[in-house]
C-alpha cells in the first residue's frame, strides 16, 4: 500500500512544482521526471512484478489514475503557458488602427495624356485602331509623300528641326498617315495616331517648340465628306458637350483636297459671342480634308477604288479650352500646382 500512496504523493509533487514552472522549456524538463522512462511511475511499476497478481491488478489501476492526472497536469500547464505566450505578444503588439496612415503620395495623368485618353476612348468605340510613329521622321514621310516637295512654301509653316536634310523632328503627325498606307498596301485604313510633335516657334502664350497631335485617318470605298462631318461633329461635342455645333470653314492643306478649318461652337457663351471665342461664338479647333489624289497615289493606292478623310486635332489646345487653361507653357514646366489640379478624385 506504500506504493499507491507514492503515487498520490507524486501527483502532489508534480502539483506543487507545476505551479512555480513559468517556462514551456521548463515544463519539458519536467515531464520526463514524473512520466518518463525512469520517471516516479515508471520506477514504481518496476517494483510489483513480483507481487502476487490481487495486489498487482490494484496496484496496476493506482498507477494508471496517477498517469493520468500527471498528464492531465501537464497537458493543462502547456495550455496554459502557451495562452500566457500568445497574451503576452498581443499586448505588446496591439496596434492603434486608429491612427492616420502615413501617406502616399500619387501621382496623376498629365492633362495632356487625358486629353487623348479621352479621345482615344471615343474614337475605338467608333472602330479606329490606335496607331504611333516616331518622332525622329524622314524628309519624305513628313513632308514629300504628303504632296509637300523640297521647296514647298507651305514647308514654312512647319519649319522644324532638322538632324540632316533627309532626317528631322516630325512637324506634324501626318507623316503616320504615310507608314499605315506603306503598310496597308491598298486596303482600307481606320487609325487615331496621337504623338508629339516639334516646329521651330517661339515659345509664348499660345505656340510652343513641342506640342501633341492627334491625327485621323479613314480610307476605304465610298468614304465621303459627309462621313468627315460627322467624326467632327462626334469629337466636338465628346470634348465640348453634346450642345456643341461645328462649323467649316475652306482652308489650305497640301496633303488634303478639299481641305478644311473647323470651328466648335464656344461652349463658354453658346454661340453668342464672348472674350473667350473672342466674340465670334465660334473656336477654331482642328485641321482635316478629304485625302489629296496625289498623296493616295504615291502612297500606292488607287484613287479611283479608295477615297477618304484625314484630320489633325491640336491636343493642347482642346485641353486649354476645356479646361480652361491660358498659358500652353503650363503643360511643359512640370509646376506640380498646376498638375494636380487635374488629378482625377476617386
Ligand atoms: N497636319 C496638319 C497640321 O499639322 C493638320 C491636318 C491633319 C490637316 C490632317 C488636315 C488633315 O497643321
Amino acid at each position: 500500500m506504500d506504493l499507491i500512496k507514492k503515487f498520490d504523493e507524486a501527483v502532489a509533487v508534480a502539483k506543487e512544482k507545476l505551479e512555480r514552472i513559468t517556462t514551456i522549456n521548463d515544463l519539458n524538463q519536467e515531464k520526463p521526471n514524473f512520466l518518463g522512462k525512469k520517471g516516479v511511475i515508471a520506477q514504481a511499476m518496476a517494483t510489483f512484478k513480483d507481487l502476487p497478481a490481487e495486489l498487482k491488478k490494484e496496484l496496476g489501476m493506482a498507477s494508471n489514475k496517477a498517469r493520468t492526472a500527471l498528464e492531465t497536469l501537464f497537458e493543462n500547464k502547456r495550455i496554459a503557458l502557451e495562452q500566457q505566450i500568445i497574451n503576452e505578444k498581443l499586448s505588446k503588439e496591439t496596434i492603434d488602427v486608429t491612427l492616420p496612415g502615413v501617406k502616399v503620395n500619387s501621382g496623376s495623368i498629365h492633362p495632356l495624356n487625358q486629353t487623348i485618353m479621352e479621345l482615344e476612348d471615343l474614337f475605338i468605340g467608333m472602330g479606329y485602331e490606335i496607331c504611333e510613329g516616331p518622332e525622329i521622321e524622314t524628309d519624305e514621310n513628313c513632308f514629300e509623300k504628303l504632296n509637300l516637295p523640297k521647296g514647298h512654301p507651305a514647308r514654312d509653316m512647319q519649319d522644324t528641326f532638322y538632324i540632316n536634310p533627309e532626317l528631322l523632328l516630325r512637324s506634324q503627325t501626318s507623316p503616320i498617315q504615310v507608314r499605315t498606307m506603306a503598310l496597308k498596301n491598298g486596303q482600307p485604313i481606320k487609325i487615331l495616331c496621337p504623338g508629339k510633335v516639334y516646329r521651330r516657334d517661339a515659345d509664348d502664350a499660345t505656340h510652343s517648340h513641342q506640342f501633341m497631335q492627334i491625327e485621323g485617318l479613314v480610307l476605304g470605298k465610298d468614304i465621303s465628306f459627309a462621313n468627315l462631318k460627322g467624326a467632327l461633329l462626334e469629337v466636338a461635342r465628346k470634348m465640348f458637350g453634346k450642345e456643341r455645333e461645328i462649323r467649316l470653314r475652306p482652308s489650305f492643306f497640301p496633303f488634303t483636297e478639299p481641305s478644311v478649318e473647323v470651328d466648335v461652337s464656344c461652349a463658354k457663351c453658346g454661340g453668342k459671342g464672348c472674350p473667350m471665342c473672342k466674340n465670334t461664338g465660334w473656336i477654331e479647333v482642328l485641321g482635316a480634308g478629304m485625302v489629296n489624289n496625289n498623296v493616295l497615289e504615291m502612297s500606292g493606292y488607287d484613287k479611283n477604288e479608295i477615297q477618304g478623310f484625314a484630320f489633325g486635332i491640336g491636343v493642347e489646345r482642346v485641353a486649354m479650352l476645356k479646361n480652361r487653361i491660358d498659358d500652353i507653357r503650363n503643360f511643359y514646366i512640370n509646376d506640380i500646382r498646376f498638375l494636380q489640379q487635374f488629378k482625377e478624385v476617386k
